[in-house]
């Protein structure tokens, strides 16, 4: 990564007005060649001080959400009081990163609630910025179709998370399998019909001991329904465990022949009706579930897009310290609704309590000033020591994929 935090770059006028003094400067990105891959860009040096800009951004639009999903921690807690994300505070934020590569519009709730969500696409697609979002999917209806596709939306991910309705009913809590299928099915079809290129549809399978055997049936759910990219997304958990996001539930530590077998026959079955499974990372799903050996030192070190890669092959931690190598805090910033800087978007899923992992505050503090503050070099110091900060302890460990 070329880019430093060091002039500040000339920044568009927010759209509202920020408090005083706390919008400085924008912070200038680097050009990334591919947005997909953007945690490539922090190299192998790391310090506390993040010398380069992020280059990618979390956004939770809303933490609001019409699903009770069983693996979800908002079902089980208010994180934070009910909340959208305003766009004053949105434009806000991505005003400070102007050349920001990637934004992922959301965090722990469902963005397809947010009126402004059309309108928060566009803004960023204007600059020319990777734009994505994980939705449920309950909210795509028809007459909304052609309005995502004009957002010019790169990627939309369906978290679908089972092949059957009553599978889907004992992970997501409602009965809303049938109309999503039917639904994305329906948008993937007028895609088609319309040549429309974007967004690319995919859908997501959270790894469970519970569903993991559904893989084959859920590659042929997608092939019927039009959907050529299938991901297992991993199963993050906090000590206590929550729902159905507990050790019991996870495949990591415990990969069972059978489940083996079952993404196997999945991608044999993807081969065949031209649909791509993989673990969303930078390798086969398989590999990514086994337990890290000293015969296979990186297996179970790659990541999910959604949790995205940081571990690499060519920059192996120890193996007692699978956070080691995670390049999270030199590379993405996370807000959510009321603009609270999280480490990444991970931690809400593997350690309660939003106080003892909060970074900073958007609506306060300027962008600049929070990624390098004391916290968040605090933060750093600790991830690369002995004593990682608590969502950072099990990561990689506690993970099913
Ligand atoms: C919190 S949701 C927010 C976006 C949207 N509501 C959705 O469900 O896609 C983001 C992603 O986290 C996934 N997820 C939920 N619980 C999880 C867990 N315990 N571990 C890993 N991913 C999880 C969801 O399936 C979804 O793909
Ligand atoms: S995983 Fe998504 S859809 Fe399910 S409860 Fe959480 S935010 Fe809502």
């Amino acid at each position: 990564m070329s880019a430093t935090i060091s002039a500040p770059a000339a920044s568009p006028a927010p759209a509202s007005p920020a408090p005083a003094g706390s919008v400085s400067a924008a912070m200038p990105a680097a050009g990334i060649a591919d947005p997909r891959r953007y945690f490539e860009e922090v190299g192998r040096e790391r310090s506390a001080v993040a010398e380069a800009p992020p280059v990618c951004l979390y956004l939770e639009v809303t933490n609001r959400c019409n699903l009770l999903c069983e693996t979800c921690p908002r079902t089980f807690e208010e994180l934070e009081p009910p909340a959208d994300m305003d766009w004053a505070l949105f434009t806000r934020i991505v005003d400070q990163v102007p050349d920001i590569a990637r934004v992922v519009l959301h965090g722990v709730g469902e963005p397809m609630l947010v009126a402004e969500l059309p309108r928060m696409i566009r803004y960023l697609k204007d600059r020319g910025t990777y734009v994505l979002f994980n939705t449920n999917g309950t909210l795509l209806r028809p007459s909304g179709f052609q309005a995502l596709i004009d957002t010019g939306l790169d990627e939309l991910r369906v978290s679908l998370d089972a092949a059957d309705r009553a599978s889907y009913l004992r992970v997501r809590g409602r009965d809303f399998f049938d109309r999503i299928v039917r639904d994305v099915g329906k948008f993937v079809a007028f895609q088609a019909r319309t040549g429309a290129t974007t967004p690319r549809v995919s859908l997501w399978l959270t790894g469970m001991k519970e569903t993991v055997e559904q893989l084959p049936a859920f590659v042929r759910l997608a092939a019927e329904m039009g959907v050529r990219e299938i991901h297992l997304q991993r199963l993050v958990f906090d000590e206590a465990g929550y729902g159905l996001a507990r050790a019991g539930s996870s495949l990591f530590e415990s990969t069972q022949a059978e489940e083996q077998a079952a993404i196997a026959a999945a991608r044999q079955e993807g081969a065949a009706l031209g649909v791509t499974l993989d673990a969303s990372g930078a390798t086969e799903p398989g590999l990514s579930l086994r337990r890290r050996t000293a015969e296979q030192p990186s297996a179970g070190l790659v990541s999910a897009d959604q949790t995205p890669v940081d571990q690499t092959p060519m920059d192996q931690p120890p193996m007692d310290q699978p956070w080691a190598t995670c390049r999270r805090p030199w590379s993405l910033m996370y807000f959510t609704a009321h603009g609270r800087a999280l480490p990444c978007c991970i931690a809400p899923f593997s350690a309660r309590g939003y106080g003892n992992y909060t970074l900073g505050d958007a609506t306060q503090q300027s962008l600049r000033g929070i990624w390098n503050s004391d916290a968040y070099r605090g933060f750093r110091t600790a991830l690369l020591s002995d004593a990682p900060p608590a969502p950072c302890r099990n990561c990689g460990l506690r993970w099913s994929l």
